[in-house]
């Protein structure tokens, strides 16, 4: 093969769309239809697609696996106080981020070593309580936080609380069902740097129960190349992963962090998780080898080698995500190669449908070379992330000005960290703004 000049073509279509509960993928015929089947919302308001255009690779490029993380993320490993080596990643005691909460250890040594520190915050004055991570601003980054209560306060449940980024609420973090089940929780955002720092916030909200306290056992923050997720306009929102997925892979689809079938780093530059989905539908492993560096989100190559599948003539319908989604604005991104072995004489061609509504027609998967045979339609890989409204702060002149004065404070509250007015309900302690853009500090 080394002579080999067979180009495959690899394609990935963003599109986002407003996705209803319970979606499914649906692969038909000569083409593949993906449909998102609605089961409580009766019809799509609206399709916005965003195509990648088809991306003609050559098999010979090198693989992505050598490349190593970039410089400037933060692998963070709350709680501990010295350096963790996990793999070839190594995860630094967080004591440089931020200012407040306090330090546990875990009493139990089966469990991932990262998971076995955490920090938590009692005071329960505080609006807020941050990490700052300084990083170029209008840089994209993957932020990702990880949770295992572990009953570090002697109780049985984890407390349930809010995250935040920046000035945005994120989420709120409930990892009761995964700790019953045994599990740690992660949660996972792209966003765009509004400022020179990036906070990363905890925050009590009305499901907190008295006198327990919000914790964290990690954080992650990977600067994205450009082209990363790149067809959804960042400025004015954040993307949220809710599922990410290789489809035709052996496995289980559980939310730990240690499945010998997941795939993160270093197959993929950004530690993402991979997780194995398989049904009841044919599946296929690949017999070539391709590089996907040429798809704008950069999918671990493992993440191609497998398929679901099916033979010319037949539809294939996938339930995909196997939870609902809630109402709301969606970007999926589908990856699509040829699994079979490079041959010149047969090419796949398909339409893609969501909720019945044609997205995509004759996406042509193939080996380059004549048409000769064509075969039935194939899936590798996706990914759902749900589009959020983000990026209100309070202007930057005012940030500055309060971060001086904090500087100039013996003992700051513990929620001056962070932005200071925003989201309204965390401003810092004693001040007060103006109730709308431009958001600003009105006094002290
Ligand atoms: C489906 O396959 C048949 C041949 O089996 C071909 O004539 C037809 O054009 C194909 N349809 C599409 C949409 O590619
Ligand atoms: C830690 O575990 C050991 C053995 O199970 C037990 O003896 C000890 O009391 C535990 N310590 C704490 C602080 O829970
Ligand atoms: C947290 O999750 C549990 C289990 O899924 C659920 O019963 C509970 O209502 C959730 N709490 C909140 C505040 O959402
Ligand atoms: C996304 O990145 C790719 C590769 O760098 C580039 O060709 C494309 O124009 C970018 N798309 C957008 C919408 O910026
Ligand atoms: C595949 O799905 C299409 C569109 O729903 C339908 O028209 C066609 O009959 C189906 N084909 C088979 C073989 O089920
Ligand atoms: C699919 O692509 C191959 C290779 O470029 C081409 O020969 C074939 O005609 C295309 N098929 C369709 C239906 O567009």
């Amino acid at each position: 093969m080394s002579n080999s000049i067979f180009l495959l073509w690899l394609l990935s279509i963003p599109l986002a769309i407003h996705a209803n509960p319970s979606p499914s993928v649906h692969i038909k015929h000569n083409w593949t239809e993906i449909v998102l089947k609605k089961s409580r919302v009766p019809y799509i308001d609206d399709i916005i697609l965003n195509f990648q255009k088809h991306s003609r690779i050559n098999k010979e490029q090198t693989d992505l696996t050598s490349t190593d993380i970039h410089l400037g993320n933060y692998l963070i490993n709350c709680g501990s106080n010295e350096d963790l080596q996990e793999g070839l990643l190594t995860y630094v005691p967080d004591d440089n981020f931020i200012s407040t909460g306090k330090k546990t250890t875990l009493n139990r040594t089966d469990i991932l070593p990262r998971l076995q520190t955490l920090r938590y915050f009692p005071n329960a004055n505080a609006r807020k309580y941050c990490y700052s991570f300084p990083v170029i601003k209008e840089g994209k980054y993957l932020v990702k936080t990880i949770y295992y209560y572990g009953g570090f306060d002697g109780g049985n449940e984890p407390p349930v609380f809010d995250q935040i980024i920046d000035g945005t609420k994120w989420s709120i973090v409930n990892t009761t069902e995964d700790y019953a089940s045994g599990g740690s929780s992660y949660y996972e955002a792209i966003v765009v740097a509004q400022n020179k720092f990036l906070s990363v916030c905890l925050a009590r909200n009305q499901h907190t129960s008295a006198g327990s306290s919000p914790f964290i056992s990690s954080i992650e923050v990977y600067h994205l190349d450009g082209s990363v997720y790149n067809s959804t306009k960042l400025e004015n929102s954040m993307l949220m992963t809710v599922a990410r997925n290789v489809f035709g892979s052996e496995g289980d689809i559980i939310r730990h962090i240690s499945n010998e079938h997941e795939i993160s780093f270093p197959d993929d530059n950004f530690n993402r998780f991979w997780h194995p989905f398989k049904d009841d539908n044919p599946f296929v492993s690949s017999h070539s080898n391709v590089t996907p560096s040429r798809f704008w989100n950069i999918p671990p190559q493992k993440a191609l080698a497998s398929a679901i599948t099916t033979s010319r003539g037949k539809n294939i319908t996938i339930q995909w995500p196997q939870f609902p989604l809630s109402n709301g604005l969606y970007y999926i991104a589908l990856y699509f190669q040829d699994t079979r072995t490079p041959s010149p004489y047969s090419w796949r061609v398909f339409d893609i449908n969501v909720n019945g509504q044609k997205f995509y027609e004759n996406v042509n998967v193939t080996d380059s070379g004549q048409s000769v045979v064509p075969v039935g339609p194939l899936i590798n890989a996706g990914e759902i992330l749900q589009i959020l409204p983000f990026g209100e702060k309070t202007v930057t002149r005012d940030v500055v000005a309060m971060e001086e004065l904090r500087k100039g404070l013996t003992n700051p509250p513990e929620d001056w960290a962070g932005d200071p007015c925003l989201p309204r309900e965390n401003s810092w302690t004693g001040v007060s703004c103006s109730r709308e853009d431009p958001f600003r500090v009105l006094s002290l």
